[in-house]
């Protein structure tokens, strides 16, 4: 009877490549740990160090399991395969390839999900110096993760510009999230709950789901918006963790977030005010009320949450002046 063929890596999920594995050693006749790094050789960093391709300690915590959901690195696959047939006395020819392609496909069922930007304000108006701050930081941003906070009153147009922003950067990122992370309601969201919604199987602790997003966004380019944090903290563990990844969060809050730029929005210009009433009720409804428009634009404090409201009120009355519709905002606390 001839020597048990190697087995096959298995691709049911994370933990059962990770036992196959473990048969893979066991086919090799069990070697050591130390005998295993020696065989995997070394690997040059991305610092251009040389190292073990396989520390003890590595293959001891991937083969207990200690990070799955988590899959091991590539070059750990490649290494620990190429060891193991070579204490087997086998050469390793294709192994190490068919190994890392069944990593790939794994890899590849559970990414972080794509969760699509809401839409982009139709009728968005104004806010260019804003954005261009916005996109000029990015650009500024290749070393580290770039961070930029949006601050300010509810109801100024802070989520708008956020995902404008997004919308304009996404092409030029290979990963795009969203995640509304409810801070101003009575329930926020937990940075757990909201990691499990980029990334359903995560793991079970914060810990474990926060090592997750870091290292999937170690690897690919990514874009995230925070929209509505409660606090840095709450955000923190949802910040990407890589060179030429993007952040940006709004908050009603003041956020104190490391090495982010901080932009705290003001109420609209008198002029962007207009222009969005105008776009929203139509042009010819502020023709000759210009004294109106000005009162009416003063008493909301041009927040553009409160303007969209008024242009809805005119257009749903059409036979309305602005004038009147000054008058109902006496008489009732806010229009509808
Ligand atoms: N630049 C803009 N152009 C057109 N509409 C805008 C603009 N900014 C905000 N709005 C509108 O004003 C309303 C409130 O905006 P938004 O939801 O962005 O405010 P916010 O600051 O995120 O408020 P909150 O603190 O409640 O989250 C929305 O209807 C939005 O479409
Ligand atoms: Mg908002």
């Amino acid at each position: 009877m001839g020597a048990p063929p190697p087995p096959d890596p298995a691709t049911a999920d994370a933990a059962a490549f990770v036992a196959s594995l473990s048969a893979l050693r066991a086919w090799a006749g069990n070697p050591s740990l130390r005998s295993l790094r020696v065989l995997g050789g070394t690997t040059t960093t991305n610092g251009g160090d040389t190292v073990d391709a396989l520390p003890v300690s590595t293959i001891s915590y991937v083969l207990r399991g200690v990070r799955l959901p988590q899959l091991p690195r590539k070059s750990f696959v490649d290494a620990y395969v190429t060891a193991c047939y070579r204490a087997a006395g086998r050469e390793p020819a294709d192994a190490p390839g068919r190994w890392v392609e069944a990593w790939s496909g794994l890899r590849g069922s559970s990414p972080a999900k794509a969760t699509p930007l809401p839409d982009d304000t139709g009728d968005f108006t104004g806010r260019a110096g804003e954005l261009a701050r916005i996109l000029g930081h990015v650009t500024h941003s290749t070393g580290a993760t770039g961070i930029v906070t949006i601050g300010g009153a509810p109801g100024i147009g802070k989520t708008a510009l956020a995902l404008r922003a997004a919308h304009r950067l996404a092409s030029r990122f290979t990963a795009v999230h969203y995640v509304d992370l409810r801070g101003r309601g009575r329930r926020p969201r937990t940075p757990l709950d909201a990691l499990h919604s980029l990334m359903p199987d995560a793991g079970a602790s914060l810990e474990t789901a926060a090592a997750r997003w870091r290292e999937t966004t170690a690897s690919a380019k990514t874009l995230v918006v925070l929209d509505d944090c409660r606090s840095a903290e709450q955000a923190a563990p949802l910040l990407p963790d890589g060179p030429g990844c993007f952040a940006i969060l709004t908050s009603r809050a003041r956020l104190a977030v490391d090495g982010a730029y901080a932009m705290t929005l003001g109420a609209f210009p008198a002029e962007q005010a207009w222009a969005l009433l105008g776009r929203i009720a139509g042009e010819e409804r502020l023709r000759g009320e210009t004294e109106a428009v000005a009162e009416l634009v003063a008493r909301v404090g041009a927040l553009p949450g409160a303007i969209r409201r008024l242009g809805e009120t005119l257009r749903r009355r059409p036979a309305w002046t602005v004038r009147e519709v000054l008058g109902a905002l006496g008489r009732f606390d806010g229009v509808g």
